[in-house]
């Protein structure tokens, strides 16, 4: 391995290096253009590597590391155990960035690195998912995992002979907010049931005393602002300071506001030590109509990279178009911030194939629900961003 200071001219030379034997390959006609005879390896954990480009490649020997019986399922999205069609091919996709290769998670490094110290994520069941995968993966190095839900926590898991704790936060909105009924002498004239009224400079109980407890943050927030959420019938009111903000704010000039206000929160008073990302938007895949209009995912294979446009671009206003849009919002609100972007929305716009889709392993809840296409199958994409989000750990504390 070569020394760790190197002159800035390094990372360059490596390019011109990578450039030419591309260039050489490529004349060549050689099988394989891609890695196998790239010098990537050589760099350690490029912290110059970009994981959130790339494509996914079919590769029959890239098997999940955990399977039906980790003990941290979610029902719904155990789809080996509801044997969801396909469940096989789906993990059987490997995301190959576009520069370099990604290290699959070795779980023992990682505990080992986080010895003693513990990592929270918040935000929406998105994050759930994010945090179930990761729990189970863990626990491959821990068998004796258990269950934990202290200081707030939704869901989450102690691994005793690491001392590790890793835990979800549930806060959807991450700032706080409450039902108000309506009061009966309002009438009903004007179809408003009650509100829901956004402290937009509080942040919700789940997390207001965990800011010592982490040395990882994951935050997220964004499938929640929208009207399936909180209708016409049941607004969100926002208030600042204790009133109401005048004039009233719409669903996305409000989430603004809660974004400046929580990501302020966050940079003054989580401690500096604390390593803090936010996780961009995962992209849903409803095809056909909304989640209540027959939406479906029926898909046996990745969307190909000229498809995504027309599932995800603003302007073709599809069903799925708010992924792209809220990102847009939440990167602006995070510029100049020390946040790190966990930028995962880009590689699983592909996975229109991976959702858990009519195999809920529930009668009925079809009917019901209509067809999961926003949460994922575990084992599935999620592991992939477990992946990616332990190799920026790495590269983060090993750096050190
Ligand atoms: C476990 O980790 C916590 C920090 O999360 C630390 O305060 C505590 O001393 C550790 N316990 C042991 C036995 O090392
Ligand atoms: C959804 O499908 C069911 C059964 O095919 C049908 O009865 C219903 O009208 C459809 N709903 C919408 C909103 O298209």
């Amino acid at each position: 391995m070569p020394p760790k200071l190197l002159s800035p001219l390094f990372p360059w030379l490596i390019l011109l290096t990578l450039l030419l034997v591309y260039f050489y390959s490529s004349i060549l006609h050689f099988q394989k253009p891609s890695s196998p005879i790239s010098p990537s390896k050589a760099i350690p954990s490029s912290s110059s590597c970009n994981f959130f480009r790339g494509h996914w490649v079919l590769d029959p020997k890239h098997k999940p590391l955990y399977d039906e019986t980790c003990p941290f399922h979610r029902n719904a999205w155990n789809c080996l155990r509801n044997n969801r069609d396909n469940i096989g091919l789906i993990n059987s996709w490997k995301w190959v960035p576009q520069s370099c290769d990604l290290p699959r998670i070795n779980p023992f490094q990682i505990l080992s690195l986080m010895r003693n110290k513990n990592i929270g994520f918040v935000g929406d069941s998105l994050n759930e998912n994010f945090l179930v995968s990761f729990l189970c993966i863990l626990r491959v190095a821990d068998k004796g995992a258990k269950k934990w839900k202290k200081k707030g926590a939704w869901r989450g898991a102690y691994f005793p002979n690491f001392n590790v704790t890793v835990a979800y936060h549930r806060a959807v909105l991450l700032a706080k907010y409450e039902w108000q009924q309506k009061e009966p002498e309002h009438g009903d004239q004007d179809g408003l049931k009650g509100r829901y009224r956004v402290d937009v400079d509080v942040p919700a109980d789940e997390w207001t005393s965990i800011s010592d407890f982490y040395d990882v943050l994951v935050f997220n927030t964004g499938h929640w602002w929208g009207y399936d959420k909180f209708p016409e019938e049941t607004p969100l009111v926002f208030y600042q300071e204790g009133r109401p903000i005048v004039p009233s704010l719409g669903m996305l000039d409000g989430l603004k506001v809660v974004l400046k206000n929580m990501i302020s929160i966050i940079q003054n008073e989580v401690p500096g030590k604390t390593i803090k990302f936010w996780r961009l938007q995962s992209p849903r895949h409803f095809h056909g109509g909304e989640w209540n209009q027959n939406g479906s995912c029926l898909f046996d294979k990745p969307l190909k990279r000229s498809e995504l446009d027309s599932w995800f671009a603003p302007s073709n206003n599809g069903v799925n178009k708010e992924a792209r849009l809220l990102n847009l919002l939440i990167e602006e609100a995070l510029q100049g911030t020390e946040i790190q972007l966990l930028d995962l929305t880009h590689l699983s716009e592909f996975r229109a194939d991976a959702h858990p889709a009519i195999w809920l392993g529930k009668k009925d809840a079809v009917a019901i629900w209509g067809q999961d296409c926003m949460h994922w199958c575990l084992p599935g994409v999620p592991d992939t961003w477990v992946d990616i989000f332990s190799a920026l750990i790495r590269n983060i504390l090993e750096r050190g």
